[in-house]
């Protein structure tokens, strides 16, 4: 039996039952594999994982930085969210092919199209290396020693795996340093687009419907993984191989009921259950509010210009979805954290184990002051956090702004009297190119007029210091943020790919001078330093603190909770999350069925919003009902479905199996009312969003016409 954290929470109205944690893939046998039996699941764990014989975890990759994708066929297809790929489908877009409306389906391998810099990433083996990584480490040691000495471990560990092999390798920490492990992995260069389902489907109800429950979307998209012609990793070349994997995960089109087995294999990227309350009330009540705010009218101001235009609304496309995506989360994640009263449940947590602790000497001198700690460490730490939070969320976030940061490296190669003329023409070439890319996707009006609302902002907030640089560039102005404005944009060449395109082309050593007078330039530097010299080396100083305290109480919560069995939080490696297709009760006297089905994305065009237009062919096949093989046994077209599978970012791509380790669905978003999961999970409250397969299945066979790609997979009738 599972016990879970929430249990810790004696006043709290929630009792867990199931679905929270997510499992490290090696240890299923040890800590859950009865368990998941027990609820439903047919495979063993050694079907999950084994290093020996071929097992599901030789299918589930790491899409990218930060989704996770699974392959379906013996050629190395796979399936990820379209939102993962969404910049891909992007980049190959344009006025006259824009796959992101249409969508795109290669009719064969050689119409598959190459993605630069998109990496797929694929575990080898894991492997427990706490007592190496902590060889030498004594309780003793100041925290700065005890990180020289564990990363110098690491150095060792990581060569060790790697050496003579075409491997990577990484060793991650897990509750804050008390465990490590070991992540050897292949990292393959040559990932194709496949098929793209139209945005009409594929991000169908955008941003309108983006966090919440019921769905309606076709959120996948195919690519293929290629090797070199010897089957090994290899960058893009005309004749490289479809990838040969040890395993694809059948697909299953036989549906799913209410209270079945599911579980979900993928890569979730970082929950924080264990913060106190100092912690969970500096984000609720700061943190998440500057945010939102900030990111409101942000959002506000670039809606109005996609509205007008519709080549800015390409442009914009993937940079509005990426600023909504955290600012609508973040109202969701205050909202939950604020009905579980999870400050009030953590600090009763708090007062318990002080209680605890101060219930004998020895105990008392090993925690007795880690509460307090926490508490000066956190107000310590409070004043930095949040101007640096207000500094990601303002100036940092001017397009100009960002982009004028990366010419420090050229501002520097050519300040520098021993570089060589050539080499700093060198780094001019490449931001030339990475010009090109930049001035694509920007419009200076927009950045305008975001620059007026975000200075302003920053400039007349009164809840952190405001760094000098901005006090005395916003003095000289004297409230006028317009001519402010001006001043700068009508000047800098960093608002102007006509200015910028012939500075980089004509750069030398010389030309220094003016880089350095530039004034979004200037601006975005001084600011930058302020908190690279000031702000950040400050907030490094309490965060490595809070990581040893934090490390010291995950120890003792699990000595004072021995019958408790904790799971490490996300960190980006491999999980395992379990628990079945379920319904749930958002408000008093409403019900949430468990799966959507088509006749509801025809009921949400009738809203006649942008976010619900549909596709005509879409809407033909929904008329005749030509729902083929794919069609529940009730007749109609499932889309997504709901789970209680404890997931989050990162997640998105991750394949839902049911109790045979088959596909069912592809995880892609959680419910608005669950979106605390990260800091508090609650079994009544959150599910997991996910596209059902056989609605996917549909769409490339009967919209696309893309059969020979069903073909392709294992499909289990
Ligand atoms: N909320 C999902 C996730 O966190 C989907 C995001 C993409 N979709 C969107 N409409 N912005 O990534
Ligand atoms: N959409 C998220 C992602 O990109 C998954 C949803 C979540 O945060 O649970 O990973």
């Amino acid at each position: 039996m599972k016990k879970f954290l929430a249990f810790l929470f004696i006043a709290s109205t929630l009792f867990a039952t199931a679905d929270e944690g997510m499992w490290i893939p090696m240890l299923i046998k040890k800590y859950n594999e009865k368990d998941m039996q027990s609820k439903g699941m047919r495979i063993s764990a050694e079907d999950i994982y084994d290093i020996n014989n071929a097992s599901l975890k030789d299918a589930i990759v790491i899409f990218g930085g930060g989704c996770t994708g699974e392959i379906v066929s013996d050629q190395g297809l796979l399936f990820t969210n379209h939102h993962c790929g969404y910049s891909q489908i992007q980049s190959h877009s344009s006025l006259e092919f824009n796959y992101l409306e249409k969508g795109f389906w290669a009719k064969n391998q050689k119409e598959e199209l190459s993605n630069k810099g998109l990496t797929v990433t694929l575990l080898q083996r894991m492997e427990e290396v706490t007592d190496q990584v902590l060889e030498g480490v004594s309780d003793e040691m100041s925290s700065a020693k005890r990180e020289e000495v564990i990363s110098e471990n690491i150095k060792k560990i990581v060569k060790n795996a790697t050496e003579g092999t075409h491997y990577t390798a990484t060793v991650k920490p897990f509750y804050y340093g008390n465990q490590y492990f070991l992540y050897v992995n292949e990292i393959f260069k040559d990932i194709r687009l496949v098929g793209a389902p139209p945005s009409s489907i594929g991000k169908f109800g955008g941003d309108t419907d983006n966090w919440m429950w019921p769905r309606h979307t076709g959120d996948f998209t195919l690519f293929r993984i290629y090797t070199g012609p010897d089957g090994k990793p290899a960058e893009y070349a005309e004749d490289n191989i479809p990838y040969k994997p040890k395993k694809h995960i059948p697909i299953s089109i036989k549906g799913y009921e209410k209270d079945d087995f599911t579980f979900v294999f993928g890569y979730p990227g970082r929950t924080q259950q264990f913060l106190t309350s100092h912690a969970v009330r500096m984000k609720v009540e700061h943190e998440n509010p500057i945010a939102i705010n900030l990111r409101t009218e942000r959002l506000n101001i670039i809606k109005r210009y996609m509205a007008q235009d519709e080549g800015t609304a390409i442009q914009y496309a993937a940079k509005s979805a990426s600023i909504a995506n955290g600012w609508k989360k973040w109202i969701g994640e205050n909202n939950g954290l604020k009905r579980l009263n999870t400050i009030e449940n953590k600090i009763k947590l708090e007062e318990e184990f002080q209680n605890w602790a101060d219930s004998n000497d020895e105990l008392k001198a090993k925690y007795g002051g880690l509460i307090t700690a926490f508490k000066e460490t956190y107000e310590a730490l409070s004043p930095y956090q949040l101007s640096y939070q207000y500094y990601i969320e303002s100036a940092y976030s001017i397009e100009a702004f960002r982009y004028a940061l990366g010419f420090r490296r050229l501002a520097h190669y050519a300040n520098n009297k021993e570089s060589r003329e050539e080499d700093v023409k060198q780094i001019a070439d490449d931001l030339k190119k990475g010009a090109e890319g930049f001035f694509k996707n920007y419009q200076i009006e927009i950045d305008r007029e975001i620059f007026q609302f975000l200075i302003k902002s920053f400039d007349t907030q009164t809840l952190v210091e405001r760094p000098k640089a901005l006090k005395n560039f916003t003095a000289k102005y004297k409230g006028n943020y317009e001519k402010a404005c001006n001043d700068l944009y009508n000047k800098s060449i960093f608002a102007s790919k006509e200015k910028m395109i012939p500075f980089l082309e004509n750069f030398s050593k010389k030309s220094n001078k003016k880089l350095q007078n530039d004034p979004i330039y200037k601006l975005s530097v001084d600011l930058v330093n302020y908190y690279i010299d000031e702000i950040i080396p400050a907030m490094s100083i309490h965060e490595n603190s809070l990581d040893s305290l934090y490390r010291i109480y995950n120890k003792a919560l699990m000595e004072m909770q021995t019958e408790k069995t904790f799971y490490p939080d996300a960190n980006s490696t491999l999980r395992v999350t379990y628990g079945k297709v379920d319904t749930y009760f958002p408000k008093d006297g409403i019900k949430y069925d468990h799966f959507t089905t088509l006749d509801g994305v025809m009921e949400k065009e009738n809203l006649g919003l942008d976010d619900y237009k549909v596709d005509p062919k879409l809407k033909e096949l929904w008329r005749s009902k030509d729902y083929g093989q794919y069609a529940d046994k009730d007749g109609t077209m499932h889309v997504c479905f709901a789970a209680s599978n404890h997931t989050t970012g990162g997640n998105s791509g991750s394949p839902v199996l049911n109790a045979d380790g088959h596909l069912i669905g592809i995880n892609f978003d959680r419910n608005w009312e669950g979106t605390m999961s990260d800091v508090q999970y609650d079994p009544e409250m959150c599910r997991n969003i996910s596209v059902d397969i056989r609605y996917c299945l549909f769409v490339i066979d009967k919209l696309a016409g893309a059969k020979h790609l069903i073909d392709e997979m294992t499909i289990i009738k």
